[in-house]
């Protein structure tokens, strides 16, 4: 009863309350969350799902997390970088097929080698994909780590306007422990207002099913995204990685992760509202219906991956990362039957910008 209460709260702001909601384990009570978060989906900001074609241009990375399969100090990965040619090939694929958007997205390496190299990727993508469907060419988002307010300006300038840069988890002790001691929540922090203030929407998010993590840290993680006012939430389930320290620590069970994962994207949802929230491909790791439930439970976006078949394989953050075979995410028409199947539609030759920046 005290649960179907908070499900029909609109204006849900209490950590206990929000945790109450993570901690659900009656089925039909969480099918009453996973219902209210539709519905708040579809009042808020509509029944269209837009795609992002992701493409992981680089998996060389000098950050050492402990979770991350291509953390710097993980030698049994090749390591490699997109050419420019096979970047601008991928984006044009994207702009054909309609998507209207594209995620660069890579390891972190702040060289001023790299940085150029970004922004005229983003310049070229620019130029090749503009035409009548998509005057503006494909929008671009990055989500390539930590840089100075100086570079994020520069990758704007380039015509990049989205960025995703995931905290991880708001808690101080618990990302503390999943980091080497060189990195801090607060930089992470400090990089989503410099990301903002260079004229970014901004997405953030947090990894769901850590070791150690409770319904309270992920309920102030929440709130944490609401304080910050962010534009957009990608989040997922933790998998770990064989090839990392964090492999052998307990964690609560795959079935567990993907439900928690998804009554936190109903949260989200509920609290956040007008945000664009990704059904992210972690969810897929963990069942081969994961994307169609994180849309179910209140995402609004999905990223089919458009990397070349070649180096896809090298771009493992965690154990059983789907869509390992090029074919599979490629045309997306799997995925839009599913979609439709849910009733939604999927956005053609739009950007699908965050409703929440866009009213701001
Ligand atoms: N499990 C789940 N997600 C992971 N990421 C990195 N490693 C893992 C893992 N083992 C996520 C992080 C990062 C994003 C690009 O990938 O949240 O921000």
């Amino acid at each position: 009863m005290a649960a179907l209460h908070l499900i029909n709260d609109t204006n849900l702001h209490q950590e206990e309350d929000l945790a109450a909601l993570l901690s659900l384990t009656d089925p039909e009570q969480i099918e009453q969350l996973r219902q209210r978060a539709e519905a708040m989906t579809l009042q808020q900001v509509g029944h269209r799902v837009y795609f992002r074609g992701l493409l992981e241009f680089s998996n060389r990375c000098a950050l050492n997390c402990l979770y991350c399969g291509i953390r710097r100090d993980n030698d049994a990965v090749a390591r490699y970088t997109l050419s420019l040619e096979d970047i601008r090939h991928g984006a044009r694929r994207v702009a054909e097929r309609g998507w209207g958007s594209l995620v660069l997205q890579s390891g972190e390496n702040a060289s001023a080698a790299n940085v150029d190299f970004i922004c005229n990727a983003v310049r070229c993508i620019k130029e090749d994909t503009r035409s009548s469907r998509l005057p503006s060419g494909l929008g671009i988002t990055l989500s390539a780590g930590v840089y100075s307010i100086d570079v994020y300006r520069q990758f704007f300038a380039a015509g990049a306007h989205r960025y995703l840069l995931r905290v991880e988890t708001t808690d101080a002790d618990l990302f503390a422990r999943i980091h080497p001691a060189d990195q801090t929540l607060a930089e992470r922090v400090q990089a989503l207002e410099d990301l903002r203030a260079a004229g970014f929407q901004v997405g953030t998010g947090v990894m769901i099913g850590l070791p150690g993590q409770t319904c309270r840290m992920l309920a102030r993680d929440v709130l944490f995204f609401k304080e910050m006012d962010v534009d957009m939430v990608g989040m997922g389930p933790y998998q770990p990685h064989r090839d990392t320290p964090m492999a052998g620590l307990p964690i609560i069970s795959a079935e567990e992760r993907l439900a928690l994962a998804l009554r936190m994207i109903a949260v989200t949802r509920l609290v956040l509202k007008n945000v664009n929230i990704a059904s992210t491909t972690a969810l897929e790791a963990l069942s081969p219906s994961g994307r169609e439930l994180g849309i179910s439970f209140g995402a609004n976006v999905a990223m089919p991956n458009v990397t070349p078949g070649s180096e896809r394989r090298k771009y493992q953050l965690y154990d059983g990362k789907p869509c390992l075979d090029e074919a599979a995410d490629e045309s997306g028409i799997a995925l839009r039957q599913k979609i439709e199947s849910l009733g939604r539609i999927v956005g053609i030759d739009e950007w699908g910008d965050s409703r929440r920046f866009c009213d701001r």
